[in-house]
């Protein structure tokens, strides 16, 4: 925004910053339930956003996938283990039409810190076949692939054996340009090792579905790249006090708001936060009246 030299007393610039959208905290939640809106972003995580892939295998509830919700920290780090190699191929899936298993599809989204899809996204799958054993020779269940504009992707593959001492679950390395690899794992709900595995995550559990013979899940991952807000993100977060009622230092306006101030009606101009001294008689760079 820009400044105004009407504005007496001396005016911060910290404070008119914090009463633009630029300034303000953005509602992560809120921006993804805009995406949803605009459907910019077609299927998102829990936090209160409706998905079909809440239920798992019977039905039964499951906790929601991590949400690239407020407050969310990115995905956790796991250890790599001892089976990871690199060069995979790059390819979305892992099996052809007689690969032993379940068939299993594992779909979703890379978001940044500001819960924006993140495209461009490095993703290195690894995983144990049905029997619970890695390929160390060759490149069976091993590949790469990139997430997409709109930050999704998608592995076909099977549902990984057990192996001993841990549960079920899949490696995955993931990489934003220029930014650090985060190694990780995903985890099935309801697998009884799960309670075992001390390596075992619940913020890293995907929500699985049955689908025909197969199973569908789904994770989301937030990395730790910071995002701002695009020029398109709608508002978010409502002010602090109604855009009506009685002036108060202290509280965030936006254009558009209104005041009564002693009696008489006014317009916010423009955002700011306000502070003695900027009542609304006292700025006209501020507050209109009428
Ligand atoms: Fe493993």
């Amino acid at each position: 925004m820009t400044e105004t030299s009407a504005v007496p007393p001396e005016p911060s610039e910290a404070a008119l910053r914090n009463g633009s959208r630029g300034g303000r905290p953005i509602s992560r939640k809120s921006l993804l339930r805009a995406a949803v809106a605009a459907g910019a972003v077609p299927l998102v995580a829990g936090g209160g956003v409706a998905l079909a892939r809440d239920t798992g295998a019977g039905n039964a509830p499951l906790a929601l996938t991590p949400a690239c919700d407020d407050g969310d920290d990115p995905t956790p780090p796991q250890m790599e283990g001892p089976y990871f190699k690199p060069n995979s191929p790059l390819r979305t899936s892992l099996v052809t039409s007689s690969t032993p298993g379940v068939p299993l599809t594992v779909s979703g989204y890379v978001f940044g810190r500001a819960c924006r899809p993140v495209p461009g996204v490095l993703l290195d799958f690894w995983q144990a076949d049905t029997n619970g054993a890695y390929d160390m020779a060759g490149f069976a269940f091993r590949g790469h692939q990139f997430t997409g504009a709109d930050g999704s992707f998608k592995l076909t593959t099977i549902v990984p054996g057990l192996y001993p001492g841990r549960t079920r679950h899949i490696h995955v390395k993931a990489q934003a340009p220029g930014r650090p690899v985060l190694t990780t794992q995903l985890y099935f709900p309801g697998e009884p090792r799960n309670a075992t595995d001390a390596l075992y995550d619940p913020a890293l559990l995907m929500n699985v579905r049955s689908a025909g013979q197969g199973r569908e899940g789904s994770f989301d991952f937030v990395l730790d790249v910071a995002q701002q807000p695009g020029p398109t993100d709608p508002p978010t977060d409502p002010p602090t006090t109604p855009p009506s009622g009685t002036w108060a230092a202290g509280t965030t306006y936006r254009a558009g708001d209104r005041v009564t101030y002693n009696g008489g009606s006014y317009r916010c101009l423009q955002g700011h936060t306000a502070v003695p001294g900027w009542e609304p008689p006292l700025v006209p760079a501020l507050w209109e009246r009428g």
